[in-house]
């Protein structure tokens, strides 16, 4: 009995040491304190802790997650009559063992989602009527299932294009512009506490901008809940200006909905397309394509570090109405941009470089929030 007293007082010593480092090492969400979240977008090797070094910067840094992948409508729904909710609860669990604010990503969206929700058995295009059940069906399953755990749901993605039209998915084509109202009221009804949150990229392009702000009014005069516009915040180093980004901010904000950044990366490779210009010898393409193979030059890393810092700080000004920025993924190494638009490229669009190592403009944030408290 005394000796397991002992050991346990020993044990409980131990932990302490241990935890006290940790608890004073400074942070990026310590330094950024209660102006907004600060989120990352999770793959299945941080989640599961696979990635254990992954897993100490987002518990160290980060007070929101958001799922990258296993979340979408492919991963959670792959036929009618079957969900796979594997990956998405180990995702849950590790922002609740971490005490996170957990984002739910997303309901509606016309990408990454399987073929069935659209067509019947002769693999002709559903009624209006049988896509609304499949919509409620798959929104009240998965939102029900993660129901007073996460805390806000990207509910539509990427509806309206840059000339202001609805974008011409499935969804539009069966269902009109209604079906935007319906899978908020779905995902209302499955969590009422659950905020919601309307979520697209390009938002600076003033046709896209203005007819978001025209949906989100009207949902908003129907009585239909939405907390928040979500600003994705895929840039590179040309566009858009902060000027651009912050002015998009205010129009969102005008909507009484509160502003996110929720998708945050900066790419510093040219934006061309695989094997766009045929004119030039294909490893000179290259070249051009993916200048940045052996590590960044110092001042395209000054340039970046300065922009990013820039957006920032304009996000800090404006914590009265943005509520959270969350970033694409932790290390340059995660990033979807090494991917896209041209595949095998090296960028550095993150906040941690390949290393796990905090980016200047970061360790600037860090430092300067521990001199303020
Ligand atoms: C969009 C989606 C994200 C992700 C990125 C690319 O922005 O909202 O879920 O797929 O594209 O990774």
């Amino acid at each position: 009995m005394k000796a397991s007293i002992l050991s346990f007082f020993a044990f409980s010593t131990f932990s302490i040491l241990c935890a006290q480092p940790k608890a004073a090492e400074a942070s990026l969400k310590d330094a950024v304190g209660d102006r907004f979240l600060v989120g990352v977008a999770l793959n299945a090797r941080q989640f599961s802790g696979r990635d254990t070094a992954a897993v100490r910067v987002i518990e160290r840094h980060f007070n929101s997650i958001v799922a990258e992948n296993c979340m979408k409508n492919a991963s959670l729904h792959p036929a009618e009559d079957r969900y796979d909710f594997r990956e998405a609860d180990r995702f849950v669990d590790f922002g609740e063992r971490n005490g996170m604010a957990i984002i739910g990503h997303c309901l509606i969206w016309h990408s990454q989602v399987p073929g069935w929700f659209f067509v019947d058995e002769q693999g002709r295009d559903v009624s209006a009527e049988v896509l609304k059940k499949r919509m409620k069906d798959h929104i009240s399953t998965v939102v029900g299932r993660y129901k007073g755990r996460v805390k806000g749901w990207d509910v539509v993605n990427e509806a309206i294009v840059e000339d202001g039209s609805y974008r011409k998915s499935k969804f539009y084509e069966i269902l009109g512009e209604e079906f935007i109202p319906l899978a908020f009221q779905y995902a209302h009804e499955a969590d009422p506490d659950a905020e919601l949150y309307y979520n697209d990229y390009g938002m600076t392009v003033p046709g896209r901008r203005d007819a978001v702000i025209k949906m989100v009014n009207s949902l908003k005069e129907r009585g239909i809940r939405i907390d928040a516009i979500g600003m994705q915040g895929h840039m590179d180093m040309y566009s858009p200006s902060v000027e651009q980004f912050e002015e998009s901010i205010l129009a969102f904000a005008g909507t009484g909905c509160k502003v996110m950044v929720t998708e945050w990366d900066m790419s510093v490779l040219p934006f061309v397309r695989q094997g766009a210009d045929v004119s030039i010898p294909a490893d000179e393409y290259r070249k051009k394509a993916d200048p940045y193979t052996e590590g960044l030059p110092d001042e395209v890393s000054d340039a970046w570090n300065a922009r990013m810092k820039e957006f920032f700080e304009m996000f800090e000004k404006h914590s009265d109405v943005i509520t959270r920025v969350t970033v694409w993924g932790l290390t340059d190494g995660d990033s979807w941009k090494n991917y896209f638009p041209v595949r095998g490229r090296t960028d550095y669009p993150l906040l941690f470089d390949r290393n796990y190592e905090p980016k200047p403009f970061v360790r600037e944030i860090i430092l300067r929030g521990g001199q303020r408290d």
